[in-house]
């Protein structure tokens, strides 16, 4: 399995089997097809055949030189088999091709698994009271990318 670019066909597939890659939490909201059209050479999925889709990562390189990484879903059944780590390395790759010169991405304070993985990907962790908002505290993760070898 290798990460490729996502299709229409791939956000598709992904829309129709949230509940695969996020569990009960409903994300149908935070899935646009923008990540497609107009973001897709850093849209990123990894297609197992049989089962179809395993992973995806959907990002930008903003105007501030950040590769902001906004959702990435691993398939319950394809956790902890190293996945999202080789969609966030290529997505670190694509967005410094890019010019971008950090990567960020933030999660909610009670999302333990993403802390968990985001902190593996040796980035830094800093929770932002109201960041989205009042009452609404995010954890913003961030790497530098501008040190050799990051
Ligand atoms: C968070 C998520 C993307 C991780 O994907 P993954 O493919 O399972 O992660 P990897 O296998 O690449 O893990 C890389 C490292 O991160 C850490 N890690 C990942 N998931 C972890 C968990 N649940 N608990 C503790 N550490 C974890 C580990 O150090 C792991 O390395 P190891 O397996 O060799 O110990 C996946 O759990 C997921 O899709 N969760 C639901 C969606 C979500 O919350 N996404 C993030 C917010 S946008």
């Amino acid at each position: 399995m290798h990460p490729a670019r996502a299709t229409i066909a791939d956000y598709n597939m992904i829309i129709d089997t949230l509940a695969d890659y996020w569990g009960e939490r409903d994300m149908r909201a935070r899935h646009h097809p923008m990540f497609i059209h107009e973001f897709g050479d850093t849209a990123l999925v990894m297609r197992d055949g049989s089962a179809g889709m395993a992973a995806y990562l959907f990002g930008f390189v903003a105007p501030t030189r950040v590769g902001y990484v906004h959702l990435v879903g691993v398939r319950a059944d394809s956790r902890r088999a190293g996945l999202g780590r080789r969609l966030y390395l290529e997505f670190a790759t694509l967005a410094r091709d890019r010019g971008a010169t950090a990567l960020k991405a933030i999660t909610t304070p009670t999302n333990h698994d993403s802390i968990a993985f985001h902190r593996a990907l040796e980035m830094s962790a800093t929770q932002h009271i109201d960041y989205s908002g009042p009452g609404q505290p995010r954890i913003v993760f961030w790497r530098d990318l501008s040190a050799a070898g990051s």
